[in-house]
């Protein structure tokens, strides 16, 4: 574990996740915080002071155009890059994520769209990779890691895959999702944040992943789900947070906003019928 600053939060701790949860559902407090997080590279400023908050048990859509820099805010938080300035507070307390290690720690899964498994092995050793049991020091629990993977899986009714010894290569992209987002329920992770997870499915297959979605929040995780679809924003978000150029622009409850108005922030940054919830960010 890297986290220099130990005395800000002992991320190793077996904390209690449930009374976590609910401890910062009650105070209100998000389960992530960020404050005025920035991110250049070389001559490009991605990130401009972003503040964005994910409470534990609602989604949390990140919207915004080609560029806007929802990956890179993504990133940041996976602990894949360093911002140059600003703060995160995990459950209050203030953390630096300085690698995915110190993220996965936290309880924290990022599922990529391309990267999230890998091809040439099946559904339970996807799950367990990197993490797998051992019956002793020498064999593979098989058995155990079946059964936890069978499970994981029938407990989010991903119910279309023929047989868990499938190898991931022969899944559609939808179930390749599904077993992506289970892999993150398995390791009890307290925050899931999906890169456009539904950018190459089909109807069926998107279906799937948001149904999927709504099963991660009713579970107390928080979730944060990139997407530029309209529809699929409007029907899973509970917040919605739009970038624009690096800068986050609009950020409140999905209600306050209409398909116009979303479209408006993302195009362009603002809108001529502002949302009027005063715990927005500021626009500078
Ligand atoms: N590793 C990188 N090096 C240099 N520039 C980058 C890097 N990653 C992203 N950027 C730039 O940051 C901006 C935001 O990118 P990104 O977060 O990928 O946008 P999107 O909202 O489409 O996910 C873009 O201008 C992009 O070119
Ligand atoms: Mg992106």
């Amino acid at each position: 574990m890297s986290l220099a600053h130990r005395d800000e939060m002992d991320v190793g701790a077996p904390a209690p996740a449930e009374q976590a949860l609910s401890r910062s559902r009650d105070v209100g407090e998000p389960l992530l915080r960020l404050r005025g997080i920035s991110k250049h590279f070389g001559a490009v400023q991605s990130l401009f002071g972003v503040d964005l908050d994910l409470p534990a048990g609602q989604v949390t859509a990140l919207c915004g155009d080609n560029g806007a820099g929802k990956s890179v805010l993504t990133k940041t938080i996976a602990g894949i890059h360093q911002p140059d300035q600003g703060e995160m507070f995990w459950q209050g307390k203030q953390v630096h994520i300085r690698s995915p290690r110190d993220s996965a720690a936290l309880g924290i899964e990022t599922v990529y769209q391309d990267l999230a498994l890998a091809d040439n092995l099946d559904i339970v050793q996807n799950m367990f990779l990197g993490r797998e049991r051992l019956n002793n020091r020498l064999f593979l629990n098989e058995d155990s890691m079946e059964r936890a993977a069978a499970e994981t899986l029938a407990g989010l009714r991903v119910t279309s895959v023929r047989s868990i010894r499938q190898p991931v290569a022969t899944l559609s992209g939808g179930q390749r999702q599904s077993v992506a987002v289970a892999k993150a329920v398995m390791w009890n992770s307290k925050l899931v944040m999906l890169d456009e997870p539904t950018a190459a499915l089909g109807v069926a297959q998107t279906r799937m992943v948001l149904d999927l979605v709504v099963r991660l929040k009713s579970h107390g995780l928080a979730v944060m789900i990139i997407s530029h679809n309209l529809n699929d924003i409007f029907e899973v978000a509970d917040r919605i947070a739009i970038l624009h150029l690096g800068r986050m622009v609009a950020q409140d409850k999905a209600s306050t906003f209409d398909r116009q108005t979303a479209v408006d922030f993302m195009t362009t940054g603002g809108s001529s019928r502002p949302i009027t919830d005063s715990s927005n960010p500021r626009r500078d």
